[in-house]
């Protein structure tokens, strides 16, 4: 029998990218869930739901992510982000395995050299913290849960900041973009292969080594370089890109100021191979398959 992998938040950026990636793993049978199908915030439902149908693998792609606005919604985040990790790690049996995605925001980012997963987090914003909590609420209940923290993620789906800087671009002919905030962006597909991957050897060896890991692309860059790369591989060429310092663009919920994170963990553990950030967001940007974001 095949073995189920249910994908929570399902219409979300990471969500679409695995799902995208199911045909080409028939090996497993996917389990596609969304908020109407399940909210997780639901403990009851989710409690029968597991019971009902319990999973092999559950990759939790659920999240509130809107990050300004979780200063003033709080208790929306909290439940979404924490609570529901909780009902997560209740509802499913001893053998269900869950791979949970989480966030650089864990950090305060005043550290200057990249990441690790046992550097010590110190969230900034309301988003990180309840991330924080239910990385925190997951390890507590099911220590034997595999946590995954990305950063800067893109995608074609979904809203992300590369389809905002190709619109603005497009819109205007100059752009301020902050230069002194450090990380790494991450292309939801290659975070989606990386998962799949996880999941494939842990059948390969049955073992499924549980912890914290950190994900993003390879190398590092600033947003005012981000932006910059956007533009010239949409072949945006009527837009000027200005660097300005982030105390020039304040936000509701502070940023990391450096947040690269640090993958060797999840590279030689799982023998991943990660291709850098601008390869990867050229494969997004000169694809044919993703001209819609261009448009
Ligand atoms: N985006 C980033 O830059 C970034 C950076 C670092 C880490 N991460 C983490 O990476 C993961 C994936 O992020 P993403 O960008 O793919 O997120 P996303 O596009 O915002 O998708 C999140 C999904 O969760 C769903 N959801 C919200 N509340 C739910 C509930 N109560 N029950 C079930 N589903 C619910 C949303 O559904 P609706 O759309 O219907 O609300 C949405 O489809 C998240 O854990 C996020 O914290 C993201």
């Amino acid at each position: 029998m095949k073995k189920k992998i249910l994908i929570t938040g399902t219409n979300g950026q990471l969500g679409s990218e695995l799902q995208k990636l199911a045909p080409a793993h028939s090996q497993f049978e996917f389990l596609p869930v969304d908020i109407n199908t399940l909210n997780l915030c639901d403990k009851t439902k989710t409690l029968s739901f597991f019971r009902n149908n319990p999973p092999d693998y559950i990759i939790n792609c659920a999240a509130y992510t809107a990050v300004d606005k979780a200063e003033d919604e709080i208790e929306n985040c909290y439940k979404v982000n924490c609570d529901a990790v909780r009902n997560i790690a209740e509802a499913t049996p001893a053998q269900t395995r869950i791979i949970h995605i989480s966030t650089d925001y864990v950090f305060d980012g005043t550290g200057k050299t990249p990441l690790k997963e046992s550097d010590h987090p110190n969230p900034q914003s309301v988003y990180g913290k309840s991330k924080l909590a239910g990385e925190q609420v997951l390890m507590q209940i099911k220590p034997e849960s595999i946590i995954i923290r990305t950063a800067w993620l893109y995608s074609s789906f979904g809203n992300n900041f590369v389809k905002t800087m190709i619109r603005l671009g497009k819109e205007r002919s100059e752009l301020n973009v902050v230069c002194d905030q450090h990380g790494t962006p991450t292309y939801a597909a290659d975070l989606a292969q990386a998962v799949l991957n996880i999941i494939r050897r842990s059948e390969e060896k049955n073992a499924f080594p549980a912890g914290i890991y950190h994900y993003s692309n390879e190398g590092a860059t600033t947003w005012f370089d981000f932006t910059k790369k956007i533009l010239q591989l949409a072949r945006i060429t009527t837009c000027t890109v200005h660097p300005i310092s982030a105390s020039q663009y304040p936000t509701k919920a502070p940023r990391p100021e450096y947040s690269v994170l640090d993958k060797t963990k999840i590279k030689e553990t799982f023998g991943i191979v990660i291709p850098d950030w601008e390869w990867s967001l050229g494969i997004l940007l000169l694809s044919g398959h993703h001209s819609s974001i261009k448009n």
